[in-house]
């Protein structure tokens, strides 16, 4: 097998600490598979394109899908990652890069998720509805919205005393910063199979 990894894009859209636990665990070896070769956001003042210029990933910052999908093909990506990006992508993107682009969703799915439900929001729900178990899922992307196949998730304790905010970091620390690096990996090992 040749060495030719799987090159990833990581679109964000705000603090980017799934990034970082992407960079960290690439870092660490934990993914050697897929290489993060490029971050892309939807939002200029994102922190997380700071993150990316840290760890000397390029970034852009797109308003059209257009401009995406040709810098896409520019740095010839095999895999897309989303990690807190907070747009709902168009259908010309998903099948173009149909089963090669996952996404990282604070709750299990499909509890609290779908169209609007986003960021903290997902946990103000899960509050309110009185779960006394949430967690994060990672799933591949389709054209509906938290709709795509499930690859992997962790459950993550409520309790009594949690504000959004202390949930939200619970489930960042417990589940999402564990589960986007694993998920990476192994979508980035099936790919690389397919490429060389
Ligand atoms: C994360 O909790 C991520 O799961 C969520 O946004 C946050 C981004 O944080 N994504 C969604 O809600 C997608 N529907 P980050 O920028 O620090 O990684």
């Amino acid at each position: 097998m040749s060495v030719e990894k799987t090159r990833i894009c990581v679109l964000v859209s705000g603090g980017g600490t799934n990034l970082q636990a992407l960079l960290d665990a690439q870092k660490a070896g934990r993914i050697t598979s897929g290489k993060i070769v490029l971050v892309g956001s939807n939002n200029p003042e994102a922190y997380a394109l700071t993150r990316a210029a840290e760890h000397g990933v390029d970034s852009f910052v797109f308003t059209e899908e257009a401009a995406l999908l040709d810098k896409l093909a520019e740095e010839e990506i095999d895999m897309i990652v989303l990690a807190g990006f907070l747009k709902i992508l168009s259908p010309n993107v998903i099948r173009a890069y149909e089963g090669r682009i996952i996404n990282i969703h604070p709750a299990l799915i499909p509890s609290f998720c779908g169209k609007g439900c986003y960021g903290l929001h997902v946990h103000e729900k899960a509050l309110e509805y009185g779960v006394k178990v949430t967690g994060a899922t990672v799933h591949f992307v389709n054209e509906i919205p938290d709709g795509g196949q499930i690859i992997a998730q962790k459950a993550v304790d409520v309790l009594p005393e949690d504000t959004p905010e202390t949930l939200q970091k619970r489930v960042m620390e417990q589940a999402e910063w564990i589960l986007l690096p694993e998920a990476t990996e192994a979508v980035a090992a099936e790919i690389r199979k397919g490429k060389n």
